[in-house]
C-alpha cells in the first residue's frame, strides 16, 4: 500500500478573503512506512490528514492510494475505500455521544461476519490501555484521555492498512501515551500497517523514521 499526494492546495473561504492553507506539497508514504507530519497548531496538519483519508477534497492535486486517484473514484467506492484500508483517528475523536464506549469501537465492524474475532482482539487492546472498565460508559461519562483511548481502538478495529492519526496522544499521560505508540509500532512490525502521524511534539516526532516538516512548506 501507499499514498502519493502530488502538488497539492487547499485553500478556505472565510468572510474576508481566502485562506491558503496548503500549497505545492509532495509527499510519499511507501509500503509498511511510519512518518510523522510535524508542525505548530494551525499549520495545516488535520487538514493534510483529511485530504490523505478522502475526508476532503484539494483545491488542487492529486491524492493517490495505491496508484488510485481518489477524485476518478464515486461516493460508495471512496466510502469502500475508507472502510477497507483506513484507520482514521480523528484530532477531537468524534465519538458518538448516545453510544456506549464499546458500541463506538466496535460500530465498524458491526455488520462484518468475522467481527467475532475483531471484537475478541480489541478487547485484548482495551485492556492494555486500561479501558476494559469504562466500556459500558457513555463518551460524556469518560475523561478526555479515556474518549482518546476509545478513538484509538475504534480506529485499530479492522486492522487497517493505513493509520491516520490526528495527535492521538495529545489527553494522554506519559504511560498511556507510550502504550498507545507501542501498539502503533507493533500494527506496523507485524501487520505491515503504513503509519502517518500528526504531531506538535518535537519528541513525538523524533520517534519517526521519515518526518514531515509542514513549517518547511
Ligand atoms: N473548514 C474550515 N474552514 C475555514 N478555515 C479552516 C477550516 N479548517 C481549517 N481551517 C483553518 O486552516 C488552518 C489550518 O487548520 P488545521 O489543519 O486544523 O491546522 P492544525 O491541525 O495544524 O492545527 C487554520 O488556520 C484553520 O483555522
Ligand atoms: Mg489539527
Amino acid at each position: 500500500m501507499s499514498i502519493k499526494l502530488e502538488n497539492i492546495a487547499k485553500s478556505f473561504r472565510t468572510p474576508y478573503k481566502e485562506l491558503k492553507v496548503l500549497e505545492g506539497i509532495n509527499l510519499e508514504v511507501k509500503d509498511r512506512e511510519m512518518m510523522a507530519i510535524f508542525g505548530r497548531s494551525g499549520t495545516g496538519k488535520s487538514t493534510l490528514l483529511s485530504l490523505m483519508g478522502g475526508m476532503d477534497i484539494p483545491l488542487s492535486g492529486k491524492v493517490i492510494i495505491d496508484d488510485v486517484d481518489l477524485s476518478s473514484l464515486k461516493t460508495d467506492e471512496l466510502a469502500r475505500v475508507r472502510k477497507e484500508k483506513i484507520g482514521y483517528l480523528f484530532q477531537a475523536f468524534n465519538l458518538f455521544g448516545n453510544l456506549k464506549a464499546i458500541d463506538n469501537i466496535i460500530l465498524p465492524v458491526i455488520l462484518d461476519r468475522d467481527k467475532g474475532k475483531k471484537i475478541n482482539k480489541i478487547m485484548e487492546l482495551a485492556a492494555e490501555i486500561g479501558l476494559k472498565d469504562r466500556l459500558g460508559h457513555l463518551p460524556g461519562e469518560l475523561s478526555l484521555g479515556e474518549q482518546q483511548r476509545v478513538a484509538v481502538l475504534r480506529g485499530l478495529i479492522n486492522s487497517p492498512a493505513i493509520i491516520l492519526a490526528d495527535e492521538p496522544t495529545a489527553h494522554l499521560d506519559n504511560e498511556n501515551s507510550q502504550k498507545v505508540m507501542e501498539i502503533f509500532r507493533r500494527f506496523n512490525k507485524q501487520q505491515g500497517a503504513a503509519i502517518v502521524l500528526v504531531t506538535d511534539h518535537e519528541q513525538v516526532a523524533a520517534n519517526f523514521e521519515r518526518c514531515f516538516n509542514l513549517e518547511a512548506h
